[in-house]
């Protein structure tokens, strides 16, 4: 199996080169990839790119995921987040290779309790929503044998993450304040890279599993949860921290305006997912448990 990745680099990306590489040759591609073009500004150069690899895979976990930025610079993220996989799903139907791509909570206005369903009728609340949600539909338009996994709040132990965050703060304040009225569940890049090796090899021995699905952790937190967690934690292993867990204090999502509306409800119902490939989502704590053992 030949499998072409792009955004090799990002969170996900790093640990698809990892999950992919003993399904068969790999060829990961980042935006400024000199051999073969990864640029998501080029459409051209990333059609021309797939007409050359000619994988039987086409996996893309490159995006424009500054969430706030986005609403300043609308044209670039419907670039990197729709235009361009629609022409990566265009060109992968046309050599009859599968497409996997990952899409976001923020398709959904976040109202209610419940778990978003796969069925549920998208309503996104900002710029980034939107494109995630043009591109999920240029794909099921273009490449009907198609991979999408919608997921939510996604961290790795590479590079800044929230936990990351917590950590130098309660490090150097008493007390913190963190958003409680967001509720969804942390996920592992590595979770991700994990189910979507597992969710490749199902589709390619029974096309019928091709399609959109809600992949998250299992479970749900705040913000504020999550952040509790993280100094309990890391206060467990013996971090010295001005801030304990009890310092941590929750307020609205007012409290912290921010130039994109962030939905409130961010629960993915992952049933459809774990009843297709004969899975079993972990709990969040558990990713987040091992990440943190791997920074602290
Ligand atoms: N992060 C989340 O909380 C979250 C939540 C729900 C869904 N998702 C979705 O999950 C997927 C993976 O997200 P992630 O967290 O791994 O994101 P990420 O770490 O921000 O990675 C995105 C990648 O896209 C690359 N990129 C940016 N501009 C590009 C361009 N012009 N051409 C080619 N590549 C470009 C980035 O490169 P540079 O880093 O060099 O800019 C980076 O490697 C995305 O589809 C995202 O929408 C993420």
């Amino acid at each position: 199996m030949k499998i072409l990745l792009f955004g090799k680099g990002g969170q996900v990306g790093w640990e698809l080169q990892r999950s992919l590489a003993p399904l068969g040759e790999l060829v990961a591609l980042d935006f400024d990839s000199t051999h073969l073009c990864g640029n998501f500004t080029d459409l051209e150069g990333l059609a021309a790119t797939v007409a050359k690899v000619r994988p039987d895979v086409l996996v893309n976990a490159a995006a424009h995921t500054a969430v706030d930025k986005a609403e300043s610079e609308p044209e670039l993220a419907g670039t990197l987040n729709a235009q361009a996989p629609g022409v990566l799903a265009e060109a992968a139907h046309k050599i009859g290779a599968l497409m996997v791509h990952y899409s976001t909570d923020y398709v959904f206005d976040g109202s209610g309790r419940r778990r978003w369903k796969e069925s549920d009728a998208p309503a996104p609340l900002n710029v980034y929503g939107r494109t995630k949600l043009e591109g999920e539909r240029l794909i099921a338009d273009h490449c009907p044998e198609h991979l999408i996994f919608r997921t939510s709040w996604v961290y790795a132990a590479r590079g800044g993450n929230f936990a990351r965050t917590m950590l130098r703060l309660a490090g150097e304040r008493e007390q913190l304040t963190v958003i409680d009225d967001q509720i969804g569940a942390p996920t592992g890049a590595e979770l991700l890279a994990d189910v979507t090796a597992h969710a490749i090899r199902a589709v390619r021995r029974n096309r019928e599993l091709a399609g959109l699905y809600h992949l998250t952790a299992g479970g749900e937190t705040s913000w504020h949860g999550y952040a509790r967690f993280v100094i309990e934690h890391a206060a467990r292993c013996g971090v010295a921290l001005k801030a304990g867990a009890d310092a941590v204090k929750p307020v609205p999502t007012s409290a912290f305006p921010t130039p994109a509306e962030r939905p409130r409800n961010s629960r993915l119902d992952t049933s459809r997912l774990e009843a297709a490939f004969d899975l079993r989502l972990p709990p969040w704590q558990q990713g987040v448990a091992r990440m943190l053992t791997e920074i602290l």
